[in-house]
């Protein structure tokens, strides 16, 4: 799902998300990177404020209600607060409720003034129709982040974004090759316009196949959502052809580093 939200309006940034989850039937969906709050954050005190607990913030609550009403799992991008540490975090909810939260391992320019990196292995989470792992925006251009995913068995990478570089699109038709995993990249939309300074987003979020193959690309403006069906037998098999194999074929003993 992309779009585009509105700095600082929680409320409002909710209500956008509600409204487009209740168009979609799919049993999973990914909103993207910091999709309650906005991006460009000017001051500590900013993401303080705004911030939440997880999972006992109103967004993780609201997100659980949602997933619970429409039957599906949903992953989405939040500031999160912890005993007065800042994570630029993903929740991942069911229908049962709260699963888990990744936090961003790979912080992105002046992200780091604000957020603590996360340091800790992401996690694979079994959410029934498959296997999947989350990743934040920037955690894509580190190939060891969706190689761990993957050989800890994930068959999906929802990947919530907030781009503002061009390279990601094409980058992720390798990085699912290479892994032979699908992904999900929900970008946002739009500019943040804060204290003088604008960032603008590039929208073109993208379903990627496991054989480098798109099997959905957004467009560049706007709010908007796509529905794929995966056949995840394909991110099962890890075959090239009957010689080669993506795990077992790597020489880890001449790439210790
Ligand atoms: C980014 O990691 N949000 C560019």
């Amino acid at each position: 799902m992309q779009f585009e939200p509105v700095f600082g309006n929680v409320e409002q940034n909710l209500k956008k998300a509600e409204g487009l989850i209740n168009e979609l039937n799919a049993e999973v969906i990914v909103l993207p990177e910091l999709f309650n709050t906005g991006y460009l954050f000017t001051s500590l005190d900013e993401v303080g404020k705004i911030s939440e607990e997880i999972p006992d913030g109103k967004t993780t609550e609201f997100l659980c209600r949602l997933a619970s009403r429409n039957q599906c799992c949903i992953v989405g991008g939040v500031a999160e607060r912890d005993h007065g540490r800042f994570f630029n975090s993903a929740v991942v909810v069911s229908p049962e409720g709260y699963m888990g939260t990744y936090r961003k391992i790979h912080l992105f320019s002046e992200e780091k003034l604000w957020f603590q990196p996360g340091d800790e292995e992401p996690e694979i989470y079994d959410l029934g129709c498959c296997r999947m792992g989350v990743m934040i925006c920037f955690d894509w251009f580190f190939p060891e982040t969706m190689r761990i995913l993957s050989l800890k068995g994930a068959d999906l990478i929802c990947h919530c974004a907030n781009l503002v570089l061009p390279f990601c699109q094409d980058g992720m038709k390798i990085r699912c090759l290479e892994n032979h995993v699908y992904a999900v990249t929900a970008n946002r939309t739009g500019q943040d316009d804060r204290n003088g300074k604008t960032l603008q987003f590039t929208g073109r979020s993208q379903i990627t196949g496991p054989r480098a193959d798109v099997l959905y690309s957004a467009g560049p403006v706007g709010n908007e959502v796509g529905v794929a069906e995966l056949d995840i037998s394909l991110a099962r098999d890890k075959h090239l052809n009957p010689f080669n194999h993506l795990y077992r074929d790597r020489r880890v003993e001449c790439y210790r580093r």
